[in-house]
């Protein structure tokens, strides 16, 4: 059986191919004026509009009310208790500037601590580099319950979030919904080790996101549908679920997706793509410079994910998808492939690519990788063939250490995750996100000796 494609591509895109995507200056990314000119224009300081340190929340609405049209919400240095969480909508021209942390109370068990909506150039930056939202999560994980996210952005374009940290959040940490023109960069998340509480989720189009680190145990930085143009690089998941697509469902809608330089330690997966059943399309997807260590899951496209309910469709289209120099170890390569490609039967993979993928394992001396369902595609284990039987599984079994495998390490990965019922401290934002890599953009966090411009 040969399926059709029918590519998302072909209508109304901006026209930028993978290659392009690395040169962002092609699909213009952040807030349109500087914070310079937003000082300018006028500040409202929180402090002046009630007791901040009492509850952020009246205090940073009316702040955001009289610079909603221009200007600077400006959170100076200190400590900020938040029990009444916010929606500032509709800004345009303003920024948040977070010098201080600021520490959720109360017993609010849903929502957003802070959620932006239909917002247009935007900037949430710290200019020390001290930034932070506690959200003290353990107080709601210890009780085996779930309480508000931290952050979310909804409709906001020509934005950026940068030197901040996300930390112990009761939820998901930092969503980005129906966003564009985003860039979100020198960013540390740091969450408990357990699930549903995810470090970045993302989706809408011409969005850059680079240095990030994530601990938590769940998504570290995923897109979900409908997402194009979206440039992912130097993202460190130290403990964390690892970086994903999904989960997805009918309708999916994801083209020009590029992670590069993306180091995974100790988590699920160094990239899934998830779905059961659903529809719609994944095409012109780029993965390259991926490290892995002690991973349970490695490259890994899983049609059948036990973990969503069935959707609506045949299965979501999985098309010209690369995997490019992939290396380091998994935890165990006899139990869990490190190459794992199951899509779905009703709904083969086209024009799949694995090239350079040298990951060995770290318990016993052999691996295998499995194919199914894949036509017209290359390397490892898929089939070259347009044609296939359904789930016809193609093993082959590895007991030869893979050429260049050993790959270096980050300073100091996390031995063992958060736990969920104590606190977790706020980190100041690293100044690496991958082995020999410094931030695109410098960090705003100096410290006197190891700080380079
Ligand atoms: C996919 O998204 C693009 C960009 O928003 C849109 O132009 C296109 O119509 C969508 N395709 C489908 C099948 O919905
Ligand atoms: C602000 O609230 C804090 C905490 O409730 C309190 O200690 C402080 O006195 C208040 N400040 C003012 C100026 O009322
Ligand atoms: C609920 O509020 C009480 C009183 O402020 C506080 O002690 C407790 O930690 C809060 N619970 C959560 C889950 O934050
Ligand atoms: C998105 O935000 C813009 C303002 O930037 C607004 O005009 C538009 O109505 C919003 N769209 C939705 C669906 O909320
Ligand atoms: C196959 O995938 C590669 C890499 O994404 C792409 O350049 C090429 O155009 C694709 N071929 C087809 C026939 O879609
Ligand atoms: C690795 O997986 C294989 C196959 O499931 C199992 O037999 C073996 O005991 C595992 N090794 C370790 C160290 O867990
Ligand atoms: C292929 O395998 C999947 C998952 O095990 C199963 O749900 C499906 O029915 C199988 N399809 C065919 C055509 O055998
Ligand atoms: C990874 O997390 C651990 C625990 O917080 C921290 O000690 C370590 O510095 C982190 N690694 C890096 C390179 O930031």
């Amino acid at each position: 059986m040969f399926v059709p494609l029918v590519l998302a591509a072909a209508a109304g895109l901006v026209p930028v191919c993978l290659t392009q995507l690395a040169d962002t200056s092609l699909f213009p990314v952040g807030p349109l004026a500087s914070s310079d000119i937003k000082w300018n224009t006028k500040v409202c300081d929180v402090t002046n509009y009630g007791n901040a340190t009492a509850d952020l929340g009246p205090p940073l609405l009316a702040a955001f009310n009289a610079c909603s049209t221009g200007g600077v919400v400006h959170i100076p240095s200190g400590t900020y208790s938040m029990s009444t969480f916010v929606t500032l909508s509709g800004g345009s021209a303003w920024a948040i500037n977070l010098e201080g942390t600021i520490e959720r109370a109360g017993n609010v068990t849903g929502g957003n601590m802070i959620a932006v909506t239909s917002s247009t150039d935007f900037e949430l930056y710290s200019g020390n580099g001290e930034g932070a939202i506690q959200g003290y999560g353990y107080k709601f994980l210890s009780q085996g319950s779930y309480g508000p996210r931290l952050l979310r952005l909804t409709n906001v374009t020509s934005f950026a979030v940068h030197d901040i940290a996300l930390v112990d959040s009761p939820a998901f940490h930092f969503v980005m919904d129906t966003c564009s023109q985003g860039e979100v960069f020198n960013i540390i998340i740091r969450g408990a080790n357990k699930g549903g509480l995810d470090g970045i989720d993302v989706w809408g189009q011409q969005i850059w996101i680079h240095d990030v680190e994530v601990s938590n145990k769940d998504e570290c930085v995923t897109v979900k549908s409908p997402a194009h143009n979206i440039l992912i690089e130097d993202i460190y998941c130290n403990w964390s679920g690892g970086c994903a697509m999904g989960s997805l469902n009918a309708g999916t809608n994801i083209s020009h997706i590029q992670y590069s330089n993306v180091y995974s330690s100790n988590a699920n997966q160094m990239y899934m793509f998830k779905s059961n059943g659903g529809d719609g399309t994944v095409t012109d997807v780029l993965l390259e410079n991926f490290i892995g260590h002690n991973n349970a899951y490695s490259l890994y496209i899983n049609g059948y994910w036990s973990s969503e309910t069935v959707q609506p469709g045949d299965g979501v289209l999985y098309d010209s998808i690369t995997f490019s120099n992939w290396i380091g170890d998994c935890a165990n390569g006899s139990q869990r492939p490190p190459i794992y490609i199951n899509c779905p039967a009703s709904m083969p993979c086209t024009n799949i690519t694995i090239e350079d993928v040298a990951i060995w394992t770290d318990a016993g001396n052999e691996e295998y990788y499995k194919c199914a369902n894949d036509i017209d595609s290359h390397g490892y284990c898929l089939n070259s063939d347009i044609d296939f039987t359904p789930n016809a599984t193609v093993t082959s079994t590895v007991t030869a250490t893979p050429s260049g495998w050993a790959a270096p390490y980050m300073p100091s990965d996390l031995s063992t995750g958060f736990a969920t019922d104590s606190s977790i401290p706020v980190p100041t934002v690293p100044a690496t996100f991958f082995p020999g890599a410094t931030p695109v953009t410098p960090r705003a966090y100096q410290e006197s000796s190891t700080y380079e411009a």
